[in-house]
């Protein structure tokens, strides 16, 4: 019998594609994703363990999923994603919950749902580091037909000691070129104007067969050969890996958009080597430099987090201090949150109280919009490119689109098709978002 499916995706970019992935594998062995809950069968939670609050959304959502199923009792619903893998058991017991399956057991999913009314085990969480679901296209349900994720790594063999996804995702692994290069040639065919290669740090892509070595730099250049109309992003940068010949191959292609996310976490190098980060305050700061001179106008964006265990107000004024030098157009910024099992988590004490941890976040935030502000505002007068996303969530006349160094653009609409590229004069601009009027 044919079975509706809803997913529901928390935490990164990488679950949003594995999300579209499970898609595909669900749809495979005759399910249809839907996109109303009240249309499921089933429903699959792809979860996140990066913090714990996102742990704690999650168990808040499954009291709700208990309710659903009191009224709804042929419903099945299945953990899947980061938060599987580390407490598989632990969501097994909760009543709303049928099945569990880890990052690397996707392909057993119809398996695992169609046992969910036997007496069997209903985990699967082993690991398995050949898995690239390779083979499987991705399920787009036509909503965003514009840009597309490209998963070209798995995992992560950095060990950050503050990280729970080493050992949530395994070790990591690349895609073969070939599956990769098919992958962006069919959303270039479906006529997708944008394309993201993801992986927790992409630039440790490597891939080698009987024909060629590819590392990041060749990869990315041959897929921005393979669609040289659409948009090439890629995200996660690991400072250590940033190589020039990345950097050149930015500087040289149009169509690589001149934006580089480049995670700093800590600008004092006592933190950065309590995180294993294996990079100096001094080895990042002239990581930008090169950028900075190789790309002009190149999009800077971090990931930064406060209240490390042994931060001292002094080292975290080091933090602020490198926001100040590198002038980030835009943060993700944090509080940091103990992750069982991780080596912080064993050798080093969790010293910063709550209150400051809060309190040092604040600054953070309020560094940020400051920086964003004086950013943005340096872009008014300019003629910027944007691709076209959608309607602003404010007013049906205006249009959003980004900028290829990632900014959010709002403009008056005037007949113009979602997913198509224009000229924006940029006139106004907070620390959130540009505005400005279509050039024609
Ligand atoms: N692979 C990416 C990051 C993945 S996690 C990278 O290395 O850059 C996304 C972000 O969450 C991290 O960059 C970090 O800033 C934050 N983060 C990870 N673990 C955390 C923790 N235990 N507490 C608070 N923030 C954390
Ligand atoms: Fe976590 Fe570090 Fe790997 Fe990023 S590089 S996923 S922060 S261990
Ligand atoms: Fe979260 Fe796992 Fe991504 S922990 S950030 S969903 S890799």
């Amino acid at each position: 019998m044919n079975k509706n499916i809803y997913i529901e995706t928390y935490g990164c970019q990488m679950n949003v594609a594995d999300s579209e992935t499970v898609a595909a594998i669900m749809q495979s062995s005759n399910f249809t994703p839907v996109t109303k809950i009240g249309e499921a069968d089933v429903v699959i939670i792809n979860t996140c363990s990066v913090r714990d609050n996102a742990e704690q959304k999650i168990w808040h959502r499954l009291d709700f999923f208990k309710g659903l199923k009191r009224r709804k009792k042929h419903l099945k619903v299945g953990i899947i994603g980061c938060m599987a893998q580390r407490v598989a058991d632990k969501l097994l017991e909760h009543e709303a919950v049928d099945f569990v399956a880890g990052p690397d057991a996707y392909r057993s999913l119809p398996e695992l749902v169609n046992e969910a009314d036997i007496e069997v085990n209903h985990i699967n969480t082993y690991f398995d580091i050949e898995e690239t679901y390779s083979g499987i296209v991705q399920y787009k349900n036509g909503e965003n037909a514009i840009s597309g994720f490209v998963p070209i790594t798995r995992g992560c063999n950095n060990f950050c000691s503050y990280c729970i996804v080493p050992y949530t995702r395994g070790r990591e692994r690349s895609s073969s070129y070939n599956d990769i290069i098919n992958e962006v040639a069919d959303l270039r065919d479906k006529g997708y104007k944008e394309i993201t290669l993801l992986g927790q740090n992409v630039n440790s892509y490597y891939f080698e067969d009987d024909n060629k070595m590819v590392d990041f730099p060749t990869l990315i250049k041959m897929v921005a050969e393979t669609a040289p109309e659409m948009r090439i992003r890629f995200t996660t940068s690991h400072p250590k890996d940033i190589s020039d010949s990345l950097i050149e191959a930015i500087a040289q292609y149009d169509n690589i958009c001149n934006h580089i996310h480049l995670p700093v976490q800590s600008g004092s190098n006592k933190v950065l080597k309590l995180m294993n980060r294996k990079y100096t305050r001094e080895w990042y700061l002239e990581r930008i430099e090169k950028i900075k001179s190789t790309i002009p106008n190149c999009g800077l964006s971090s990931d930064i987090f406060c209240g490390f265990s042994e931060e001292t107000e002094t080292e975290f004024q080091e933090t602020l201090d490198l926001m100040n030098i590198v002038e980030y157009d835009s943060a993700f910024l944090f509080k940091y949150s103990v992750r069982p099992d991780t080596a912080a988590s064993k050798t080093l004490v969790d010293d910063v109280s709550e209150t400051e941890k809060v309190a040092r976040l604040n600054r953070l935030i309020a560094l940020q919009n400051q920086i964003s502000l004086k950013k943005n505002k340096a872009d008014i007068g300019k003629t910027l490119e944007v691709l076209i996303e959608g309607f602003s969530k404010r007013s049906k006349d205006f249009l959003f689109g980004r900028t290829q160094q990632n900014k959010v653009v709002v403009f008056p609409d005037a007949n113009f098709k979602v997913g198509s590229f224009i000229n924006v004069k940029i006139t106004d601009a907070s620390s959130a978002t540009l505005k400005g009027i279509p050039k024609i």
